[in-house]
């Protein structure tokens, strides 16, 4: 244990991470951890909670660290050229395309890649990336022969994966891939005192570079800090840090200097009390609450198929005689494909069934009527077409028997057929 601490004190000295909040804490022991074996990783956390630092964190410490590494940011490469920034591409394999490229998993191999901001990768690229992660083959733009690499995938994300999978815009089977190990960072408004830690590092990061005293925090003003939102997380805080620091050089900051960076308390809000004050934002605090909670939900449950995916794959090897079967169980029948295995998976299918109704239930939209009622009357048609035979009306609609009891339920279908 006291070995485990000593490693991440190196670690947040070496790379300038300030905190002592558990959460912090524990993403560092993880990817300390994970760092050594050949993991897929993805980084999970809203923007501006420090995601970058941790794939270097993980290179540093694998075997690879000798190899390269390369950081990718997959939102800001044009659709139309990110396969050949990936993979390479051929002498002429397009217009404009004079020479060769090797692509970041040619000149990778042995090393590091990491993708930020993954979720933003066109589907095209997403079914060549899941490619390479099953294969180590990947194939150049323009060629035909694939190529071998040994790269290890470092991915990030914020947090609305869950939306972006059930939308279509993601495919699960590459975020099964990704996720092997998740790393949550928490946003600064869950890091309690950090945010003052933070604060005081930036400050004195500021004042070294003008060879001046730095700022400091009344309690009043380190209490408006503390009970902040902070939705650009540390980002906002380093940006906050430095326009105080030239506004009010070597000073102590008092409250009413916050007040022009509309930093405002709102503990209050989230306690549930009603306040008069006009800038309180409670709805907006209500709506925010509800998507934290909706993300946390997505999370769980994505770790929960990533179980089932687990359990699953040790049910195969166990028949396919890989493994001893433990003696007195009947096991059932997984399909021999993976990919094919997860989605025949009725749990599995379940969890992404749930996650796609929590999302149709968002309250901003105040429930759109029509389309409620455009499904329910679906439904309605479905099961009088198949004389209220559920199994055949959900095949129908293509949603497991479950969903449908569900939305029967809500629609109060089963009252009306009674
Ligand atoms: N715990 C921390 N201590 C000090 N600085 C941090 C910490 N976490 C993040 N930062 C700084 O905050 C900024 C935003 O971090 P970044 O990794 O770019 O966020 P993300 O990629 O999650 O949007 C960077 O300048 C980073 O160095
Ligand atoms: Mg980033």
């Amino acid at each position: 244990m006291e070995k485990n601490d000593k490693t991440i004190q190196n670690i947040k000295n070496r790379y300038g991470i300030v905190g002592n909040s558990d959460g912090l804490l524990r993403a560092l022991e993880i990817a300390i951890m994970v760092a050594s074996r050949d993991l897929s990783v993805l980084i999970i956390g809203e923007s501006g909670v420090g995601k970058e630092v941790i794939p270097r964190i993980i290179h540093d410490n694998s075997a690879r660290k000798h190899n390269k590494y390369f950081a990718i940011n997959c939102g800001s490469i044009p659709e139309g050229t990110i396969d050949s920034e990936l993979f390479g591409h051929a002498k002429g394999a397009f217009t404009g395309a004079v020479g060769e490229r090797e692509g970041y998993f040619g000149a990778a191999d042995g090393g590091t890649l990491f993708l930020d901001e993954v979720g933003e990768l066109p589907l095209a690229t997403q079914a060549r990336l899941l490619r390479v992660l099953e294969t180590g083959e990947y194939i150049r733009v323009g060629e035909s022969t694939p190529k071998k690499t040994n790269v290890r995938i470092v991915a990030a994300t914020n947090v609305n994966m869950g939306k972006a999978i059930s939308e279509g815009k993601f495919r699960s089977d590459l975020y099964y891939r990704l996720n092997t190990i998740p790393i949550n960072l928490p946003p600064l408004r869950e890091r309690g005192r950090d945010i003052e830690l933070i604060f005081r590092k930036f400050a004195r990061d500021i004042a070294d570079k003008y060879h001046c005293e730095p700022i400091s925090l009344s309690a009043e003003a380190k209490e408006r800090l503390l009970n902040y939102t902070w939705p650009g997380n540390i980002r906002q805080l380093r940006n906050l840090t430095e326009q105080l620091s030239a506004m009010y050089p070597e000073q102590d900051i008092l409250p009413e200097m916050l007040n022009d960076f509309d930093i405002t308390d709102d503990s209050h809000v989230g306690a549930g009390i009603v306040v008069s004050n006009p800038h309180c934002k409670s709805s907006d605090q209500t709506v925010h609450q509800y998507e934290l909670e909706r993300e946390r939900i997505f999370t769980t449950l994505m770790m929960l198929t990533d179980k089932v995916h687990e359990l699953d794959n040790i049910i195969y090897n166990l028949q396919q005689g890989r493994a001893a079967a433990p003696t007195g169980i009947n096991l059932p029948v997984a399909h021999p494909d993976p990919v094919r295995r997860i989605d025949s998976n009725p749990q599995a299918t379940e969890i992404i069934e749930t996650l796609k109704e929590i999302d149709d239930e968002d309250p901003k939209e105040g429930g759109s009527l029509s389309i409620k009622k455009h499904e329910k009357d679906s439904i309605k048609e479905a099961l009088e077409r198949h004389h209220q035979n559920r199994r055949k009306a959900a095949k129908d609609l293509e949603i497991s028997e479950r969903s449908l009891y569900r939305k029967i339920k809500k629609y109060g279908l089963d009252q009306e057929m009674d």
